[in-house]
């Protein structure tokens, strides 16, 4: 494998060709935040959390779609990167709702992560918010798009894993959104419901449905019964 030569935060590495730096640092185990990027996934370069300083560039670099190439010297923790990741995240969360308390992924959130290790204890902007109706007249998946940060995980996760390519992007500016065709309800489109897309979404856009509580409420009712189903045995050959 062609390989080359290259400077993380002083750190003298050799590694693929083919590397992106996000590749790279995370080789290194450098930390280097992330939110449109997803391992499994084609890099699609969309939030810009996670940018970094190549030397000689004019501009930061989005690391998860910036190829490394001979001799490359990056910084990834400088006063200027650490600015512009904290100003994407402070941006996306201007219009996200501030439930995290009483959402479904608190403690589970990527976006949630990410600001509480930048460092953001209070929105400084008072974005307008979104107020889209919720998908939930289906039996598996709850969609809300006022939760969704747009990074088109879903998107890819239903594309390339699945092949089903319910969802895509519709409209443009604030008014963006993923939808599936039509903004059809997802019990309305081809979704197989395999919850892949819930799998990769970094904030509580798409979630699983959660029974819980309704389990627990029957468990403490002796009047109703539980009923655990389970799917009849699958030959494999
Ligand atoms: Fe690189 Fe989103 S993770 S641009």
């Amino acid at each position: 494998m062609d390989m080359v030569n290259i400077t993380i935060d002083g750190q003298k590495l050799q590694v693929p060709k083919t590397s992106t730096i996000l590749e790279a640092a995370r080789t290194a185990g450098v930390t280097v935040p992330s939110l449109c990027y997803h391992p499994e996934l084609r890099p699609e370069g969309a939030c810009r959390v996670c940018v970094v300083e190549v030397a000689g560039a004019r501009s930061l670099v989005a690391s998860c779609v910036y190829p490394v190439s001979e001799g490359m010297v990056v910084n990834t923790n400088t006063p200027a990167v650490r600015e512009a990741r904290k100003t994407v995240v402070e941006l996306l969360l201007a219009n996200h709702p501030q439930d995290c308390l009483s959402c479904q992924k608190n403690l589970n959130c990527e976006l949630q992560t990410i600001a509480s290790d930048l460092g953001i204890r209070k929105i400084r902007f008072d974005g307008e918010k979104k107020n889209h109706p919720m998908d939930a007249a289906n039996p598996s998946l709850v969609r809300d798009q006022n939760k969704c940060i747009l990074c088109g995980r879903c998107i890819r996760a239903c594309s390339e894993r699945q092949g089903v390519h319910v969802y895509s992007f519709a409209n443009r500016g604030f008014n963006t959104t993923v939808v599936p065709a039509f903004n059809q309800g997802l019990h309305e489109v081809a979704c197989t419901f395999c919850g892949q897309c819930a799998s990769v979404c970094p904030t509580a856009a798409i979630v699983e449905k959660d029974d819980t509580q309704a389990v627990w409420k029957a468990i403490s009712d002796p009047t109703k019964h539980v009923v655990v189903q389970t799917a009849p045995a699958v030959r494999v050959a």
